[in-house]
């Protein structure tokens, strides 16, 4: 069995990996309620701190991190891994959901509080 891409966050981009496609449409937020959360990354023993305004992909990535990814639409599931524990909400339909999961998108949800991946 190969290597999970969720275990490959300090993989080296690709010039210009990701970057042709247009992300989708950010969901409607209200800057009230956008605050800073805590995402607990358990494979690599990490917690960083990150804003619920942002995908979490873009929230890593600003944190320097490089989580595994593609399409930035939802649509290739490169860049799924596993939430452990914590609220998360899908950008597309807005749903939010507090059970763990094994496949959440990273570029297409956030957190909506404190959270814990399999990263
Ligand atoms: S990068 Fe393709 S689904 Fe997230």
């Amino acid at each position: 069995m190969g290597r999970h891409p969720c275990r490959t966050l300090l993989r080296p981009r690709a010039a210009g990996a990701g970057r042709a496609r247009t992300p989708p449409a950010p969901l409607a937020t209200d800057d009230a309620a956008v605050r800073d959360v805590r995402v607990t990354l358990q494979a690599s023993g990490r917690t960083l701190t990150v804003s619920t305004g942002d995908s979490l992909l873009e929230a890593l990535e600003a944190q320097g991190l490089r989580p595994a990814h593609g399409c930035r639409m939802g649509i290739c599931n490169s860049c799924a891994c596993a939430k452990l524990d914590g609220v998360s909400q899908d950008l597309h339909s807005g749903e939010q959901n507090a059970d763990p999961v094994s496949a959440l998108r990273l570029c297409v949800s956030r957190a909506r509080g404190d959270i814990t991946l399999d990263l």
